[in-house]
């Protein structure tokens, strides 16, 4: 199974952006975890800081090119179109992940565009959100 995951805007600074909330690992590191646990998974990475990118990845990866996208889109869940239309278009689904409890935290975070055109949406579990999210696509399969 390959699966591509990606992390939107200011999630390069996992491990030294607010600690209290998104704790102390970066990202790489968890990821590293993650390729030793699931030897069996092809897990490719991308984070982006720009939506379009995010758009492109979206594009290059749903029609076959990953059997399931994990994606944290960062702050743009909160004010994309052009994300939640991009995976309306491809064919491969999509799991969205949100490190925090985005419905403990500020109204604005409360709501997504993002939860209608994915196939779920895994909340509040760390990173281990993220590992939650592969587990559902193994699951799916
Ligand atoms: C986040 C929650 C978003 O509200 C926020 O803008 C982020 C991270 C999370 O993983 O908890 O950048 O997606």
């Amino acid at each position: 199974m390959n699966l591509l995951i990606i992390n939107g805007p200011n999630l390069n600074l996992l491990g030294v952006r607010e600690p209290g909330i998104y704790g102390n690992k970066g990202f790489e590191d968890y990821l590293q975890e993650l390729r030793s646990v699931y030897q069996d998974v092809t897990i490719e990475y991308l984070q982006s800081n720009h939506e379009g990118e995010i758009v492109d990845a979206i594009h290059r990866y749903g029609f076959g090119e990953a059997d399931g996208i994990v994606l944290n889109a960062g702050a743009y869940t909160h004010t994309s179109l052009a994300i939640p239309d991009a995976i309306s278009a491809v064919r491969t689904p999509v799991v969205e992940v949100h490190i925090s409890n985005v419905f403990r935290r500020e109204e604005f975070r409360h709501h997504s565009f993002l939860s209608p055109v994915c196939v779920g949406s895994i909340v509040g579990f760390g990173l281990e959100s993220y590992r939650l999210a592969i587990e559902s696509f193994r699951i799916r399969k």
